[in-house]
């Protein structure tokens, strides 16, 4: 385990077989939807975006975005900016919003709302973790990997201040790494 850890919350078969649930799940609720496009909102969700992608078995799509909102904290800043937009044009198609973690929900409502007004098909999200104690917006999650309880979370993706993205599970920081 890396030293900056309190505990291993999420082990790497843990994720992996998660993973590959919700990439049958997703296949098997969009056999009828001619066109999926799974949207990554960056950094966090890239490498969920990998594996999930490679556990759907049928013709697909990726785009991303790109939001900022927390800068080097560990408590979001409550205003969202769009840094990258969309490549695709997601008009008639069956549109997955990939996510990390939903903490407050302020994120992903704002992504939700942008591409509505594209009118997708259909719009859906799909998060890796998710922080009932700390939702704060109200946001419909249709496939969903794991309940977590309100700490500070890294690795598969998840940062602070950029690190710890790379490490291959899910991790509790030590506050000593935050608080000083
Ligand atoms: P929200 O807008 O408050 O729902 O925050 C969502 C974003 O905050 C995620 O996309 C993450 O980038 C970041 N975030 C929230 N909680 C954590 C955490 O425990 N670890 C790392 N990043 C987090
Ligand atoms: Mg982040």
């Amino acid at each position: 385990m890396h030293p900056d850890l309190e505990r291993v919350l999420i082990d790497t078969a843990t994720l992996q077989n998660r993973v590959q649930a919700l990439g049958t799940a997703i296949a098997q609720a969009t056999v009828n939807a001619p066109e999926l496009v799974l949207v990554g909102i960056l950094k966090g969700s890239l490498i969920f975006m990998a594996d999930l992608m490679r556990s759907i078995n049928r013709e697909v799509c990726y785009d991303c975005i790109a939001v900022s909102s927390y800068g080097a904290s560990t408590e979001s800043s409550g205003v969202v900016r769009l840094n990258k937009d969309l490549d695709l044009d997601i008009a008639g198609k069956h549109v997955i919003i990939v996510e990390d973690i939903i903490d407050s929900g302020l994120t992903l409502k704002y992504v939700h709302d942008l591409l509505l007004r594209r009118n997708p098909a259909a719009l859906e999200i799909c998060a890796l973790l998710n922080k009932p104690e700390r939702r704060n917006v109200n946001v419909q999650v249709d496939y969903r990997g794991f309940d977590i309880p309100n700490e500070f979370v890294v690795g598969y993706g998840l940062d602070y201040a950029e690190r710890y993205r790379n490490l291959p599970y899910i991790g509790v920081l030590s506050p000593r790494v935050y608080t000083h």
